[in-house]
């Protein structure tokens, strides 16, 4: 589904007004710090941050730097881009999806399963080759490369317990179901139903498990006790990798102090302590104000877990002279590839056929728009997860900066075309940009 722009229901007001009041109050505090000399500190409309008197004083910023007076409205934003850890789904809601998750026998045996690579046809390609732990389940490559080569990037495993889709066209409407295809995929690991109930059968602690929770998996008629040991695997892999939460950041720290400042009537103690840099915090005001970034990265993941074109190049590099044409059409052959895949949420796998994953997956509707739609990933950590976007086509975070910057109009499709606009940014306010990007890390 690519319909509605913002339809997490905790998102901020779409297409807000881009106005903030000015009132006598703001107009003296900002004549007073314009007589400390802290112009670079100002809160500041799109011209003022590319003057270059503005530009000079950046290097004279005090330390701690204070806090931009942020409006009524970016605080608001800014509340709607946490808490984190954000809140889980009930468990409830999670066994509706996967009957495995929650249980810590299944999310041992995810953890091991994860890294095994007997699963794989030549007993050489596991989940972590791919999805390496040490790199946030990345593998620092543009497209990846498993038995055969892909045409994707591989995206971190962080942060993705309640999303709706996975992989980059969301061909999968459920963790587990989005394990099944790598394991399958002759490309990726080349296994298969039979190699995966031979492994849970070769070794005793997988034995154990594997008599332990099959019974919370109900068998359809139709289905061998090969495919219930595949799907066991799925879905422990799935219960496994809803556990993984990446760490709090400096915005982190910063959002809660802003918050409980204002709470606390405007004690500034909190934030003195642990502030964002005075770019990152001009570069949060471009974020969520000129930039409109948070119209898709939005929520505490900084996506909405939704699809769209950035016009970001689909057609596929040609892997020898003379090679046709082809192109990856992203979101147009991921709605195919779920509607018709046998483990999706209103499957006969499907621990609630009826509910509301499977409503939603029946309410999706192909449409030509979907053509060179990815999903919106999440902003958290991508100091660690370079290079960027679904084929890996932007190096550094400064590239992507550039591409929303210097935006080619004539790639995005009319529903594009109305969110985006090239941004022009400056130098500095490039660097602004690139500073809050880089607060959403940790070490
Ligand atoms: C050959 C490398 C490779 C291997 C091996 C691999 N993956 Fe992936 N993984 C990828 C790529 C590339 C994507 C993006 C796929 C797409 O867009 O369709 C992906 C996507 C995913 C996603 C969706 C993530 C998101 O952000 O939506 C999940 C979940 C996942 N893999 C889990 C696994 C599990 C579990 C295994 C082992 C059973 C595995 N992967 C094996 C490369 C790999
Ligand atoms: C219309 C929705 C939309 C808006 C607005 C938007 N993005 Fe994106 N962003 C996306 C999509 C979709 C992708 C993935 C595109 C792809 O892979 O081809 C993406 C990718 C990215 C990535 C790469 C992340 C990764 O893991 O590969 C970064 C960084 C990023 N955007 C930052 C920003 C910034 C900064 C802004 C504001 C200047 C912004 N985005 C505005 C939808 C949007």
């Amino acid at each position: 589904m690519s319909g509605p722009l913002c339809p997490a229901p905790a998102a901020p007001p779409c297409r807000a007004g881009l106005g903030r009041p000015r009132t006598a109050w703001r107009l003296r505090v900002r004549t007073a710090l314009l007589l400390m000399g802290m112009l670079a500190l100002l809160p500041a409309g799109p011209g003022r941050l590319s003057t270059p008197q503005a530009h000079a004083s950046a290097t004279h910023e005090p330390k701690p730097p204070a806090p931009l007076d942020w409006d009524a409205r970016e605080r608001a934003l800014i509340r709607s881009l946490g808490p984190w850890p954000a809140a889980a789904l009930s468990l409830e809601e999670r066994q509706a999806v996967n009957p495995l998750a929650g249980r810590p026998q299944a999310i041992v045996l995810g953890q091991s399963l994860f890294s095994d690579p007997r699963l794989s046809g030549n007993g050489q390609v596991s989940c972590a080759s791919c999805h390496e732990p040490a790199r946030r389940f990345t593998d620092g490559r543009p497209t990846s490369i498993g038995l055969a080569d892909l045409e994707r990037n591989t995206p971190s495993l962080n942060d993705l317990a309640g999303q709706r889709w996975f992989g980059w066209d969301g061909g999968s409407d459920s963790l587990w179901a989005a394990s099944i295809r790598p394991l399958l995929d002759a490309r990726e690991m080349g296994g298969s139903a039979q190699r995966v109930d031979e492994v849970l059968r070769a070794d005793t602690a997988y034995r154990q498990a594997a008599q332990a929770l099959k019974p919370f998996i109900a068998r359809p008629a139709d289905a061998s006790e090969q495919e219930h040991s595949l799907v066991l695997a799925a879905m422990a892999l799935g219960a496994w990798m809803e556990t993984l939460q990446s760490p709090r950041t400096p915005f982190d720290v910063f959002r809660d102090a802003l918050l409980s400042e204002q709470q606390s009537g405007g004690a500034l103690a909190g934030l003195a302590a642990s502030p964002l840099s005075a770019a990152a915090q001009r570069g949060l005001r471009l974020f969520l104000g000129k930039g409109n970034c948070s119209l898709c990265h939005g929520g505490p993941a900084f996506t909405h877990g939704e699809f769209h074109d950035i016009g970001i190049a689909f057609l596929l590099p040609a892997r020898w002279p003379g090679q046709a044409p082809r192109v990856d059409p992203g979101r147009y052959r991921g709605i195919e590839r779920v509607l018709s895949d046998r483990y999706n949420q209103a499957g006969p796998w499907s621990p609630d056929p009826q509910g509301a994953r499977a409503r939603l997956l029946r309410q999706t509707l192909l449409q030509h728009r979907n053509w060179g739609e990815w999903k919106i990933p999440s902003l958290r950590q991508l100091r660690h997860s370079a290079p960027y976007m679904h084929a890996g086509s932007h190096a550094s975070l400064r590239e992507v900066i550039r591409h929303y910057s210097a935006l080619n109009e004539e790639r995005l499709h009319l529903d594009g075309e109305a969110l985006l606009k090239p941004l022009n940014l400056s130098a500095r306010e490039e660097d602004d940009l690139l500073a809050f990007l880089d607060s959403l890390s940790s070490p």
